[in-house]
This record gives C-alpha cells, structure tokens and sequence, in this order.
C-alpha cells in the first residue's frame, strides 16, 4: 500500500491517485522492483486537493487519518510506503525530516512502514532518486518475507 499527501488537480478531477507526471515515475520505480501497479492500493492522507495544491495543514491531516487508518485495516497491506514528508509525518506521528525517517523500517499499527521521497520532489531532485530506489528496496524485501 502506497499513501501519499494528497490529490492534485487532475487527480481530483479523475478521482484517480497520481496520474500525472509524478504518477508515472511512480509506475517507474514500482516497476524497477517487480510490482505492477495495479497489485498495490494507493491511499492519500488528506482526500480532497488543497487550495492552491498547498501542502495539508496539521488540522486538515488530522481530520482525514481516520479514514485512512481505515483504509489501512480495510486493506491489510503487507507493506506501507509513505511518499514524502506529509504521509510519513501522519502515519507514525511525528515531525522529523524525510532524510531521518528514510531509510529504516517502521512500524503502522504493527505493520511495516518505509519512507520515502515523494515523486514529485524526485521530479524536482534528481539526486534523490539513488536513496529512493534504497528504500524500495527494502519494501521489496518485506514483501517477500
Ligand atoms: N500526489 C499525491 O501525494 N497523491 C496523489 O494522489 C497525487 C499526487
Ligand atoms: N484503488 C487504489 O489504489 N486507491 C484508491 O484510493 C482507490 C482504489
């Protein structure tokens, strides 16, 4: 299970996750390590696009997490990936940068959590991209468990 920030406008508009620019990279990197797209569910923290596509406030993060903790034991995922700072931060509750909380794994409601760079800011970051394909891989490696 993949969890994201937040729809963007044409994901608002399609009602689907990540279609655009960032959401074929995403394809890319899920890909590189054997998983088609259409076998993981992509959830996002806030359900509708904030004004401007701003980044979700703190209040408006909070007021969606129960549906996504549902989501979460809907789904029952192996393995969660959170892209970017703003679904790391919801999920495990904390305020700590991406560069700490990549990289290891963590725990959701005693699922596996990794983190990872968002693929937009991979879009904008090139140089993220060798830590990002790190932290797949240790998705991956849950998965196989
Ligand atoms: N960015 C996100 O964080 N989620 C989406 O669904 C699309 C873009
Ligand atoms: N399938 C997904 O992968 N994500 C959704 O949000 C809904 C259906």
């Amino acid at each position: 299970m993949l969890v994201g920030e937040g729809p963007g406008a044409t994901e608002d508009e399609t009602g689907r996750p990540f279609v655009g620019a960032a959401g074929e990279l995403l394809t890319q990197i899920l890909g590189s390590i054997g998983i088609p797209r259409e076998s993981v569910f992509i959830a996002n923290v806030v359900k509708c696009r904030p004004p401007q596509n701003r980044k979700p406030l703190p209040d408006e993060s909070t007021a969606c997490l129960p549906y996504l903790r549902r989501q979460v034991q809907l789904v029952r995922p192996k393995v969660i990936l959170a892209l970017g700072a703003t679904a790391a931060e919801s999920l495990l509750g904390v305020r700590k940068s991406l560069g700490v909380l990549r990289g290891a794994v963590h725990l959701y409601g005693g699922i596996p959590l990794v983190v990872t760079y968002h693929p937009a800011a991979l879009l904008r970051n090139p140089n993220w991209k060798k830590p990002t394909w790190d932290d797949v891989r240790i998705a991956r490696q849950l998965l196989d468990r």
